[in-house]
């Protein structure tokens, strides 16, 4: 059964596509996986694959594109058919194209950072995420913290606010602020290809509670 994970999130520069293409590049190695990009014409995840593909081979990964939630519902339908794992990258806004990347996720993950207006911004999504859950009761969307700063009483602060504000799952893995991101984002690698240590050992994390959650899905 083909699971699929989607990144979405309404402000724009939150890792969206930084998670897409390093959860889709760890996944890979070791079923066929797909990402799809639908933040067009921006496409990041679309050109870091385009850079992939002349530096390594991208063997087990797939890329397609789409531009509206019908492109994206056909493309999902038959990528299912040959890959167990699909990540769609979101655009930022609260389009149809959300709404159906919510109700047909198995797991949704929403990139943030501990600021004032990502939590903000975060805030409209819950209402988009209450309508999807009326199309499809077990929706599940779940805060991923990136460019974490464990060590600031302001990270702390603002992601407790979050929990109260929001009242959404989290993964226990967060994501630090490492240059290594960008540096490989702009590679085409994924941080585990790219060899920074404390990078390549949060994304394994990230992939391996991703994977248990959609596992216990799958039961
Ligand atoms: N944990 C991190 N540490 C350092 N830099 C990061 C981290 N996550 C993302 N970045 C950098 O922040 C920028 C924005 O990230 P990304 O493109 O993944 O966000 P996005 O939500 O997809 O944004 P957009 O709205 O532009 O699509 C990129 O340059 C990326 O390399
Ligand atoms: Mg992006």
């Amino acid at each position: 059964m083909t699971q699929i994970v989607g990144l979405i999130q309404v402000k724009g520069g939150v890792g969206r596509s930084t998670i897409a293409t390093n959860l889709s590049a760890v996944f890979s190695l070791k079923k066929p996986t797909a990402l799809i990009d639908c933040d067009l014409p921006q496409g990041t995840s679309a050109s870091w694959y385009a850079v992939r593909k002349s530096e390594v081979p991208p063997a087990n990964l797939t890329l397609a594109t789409a531009r509206d939630y019908r492109e994206l519902i056909n493309v999902a339908r038959e990528l299912s058919l040959d890959h167990r794992y699909i990540v769609i990258d979101a655009p930022p806004r609260i389009a149809e194209m959300t709404r159906a990347i919510i109700v047909m996720s198995t797991l949704c993950l929403v990139p943030l950072g501990a600021s004032a207006a990502e939590i903000w911004s975060t805030a409209d999504l819950l209402t988009t995420i209450d309508a999807a859950r009326t199309f499809r009761k077990d929706i599940d969307v779940r805060i991923v913290w990136n460019r974490f700063r464990a060590h600031t009483r302001e990270a702390l602060d603002l992601s407790e606010a979050a929990r109260k504000e929001l009242g959404l799952k989290e993964l226990a893995t967060r994501l630090g602020y490492r240059v290594a991101y960008s540096e490989a984002l702009a590679r085409g690698l994924s941080v585990d290809e790219w060899l920074d240590r404390a990078a390549h050992a949060e994304m394994l994390d990230l992939a391996t509670e991703v994977k248990g959650i959609l596992k216990e899905k799958g039961k």
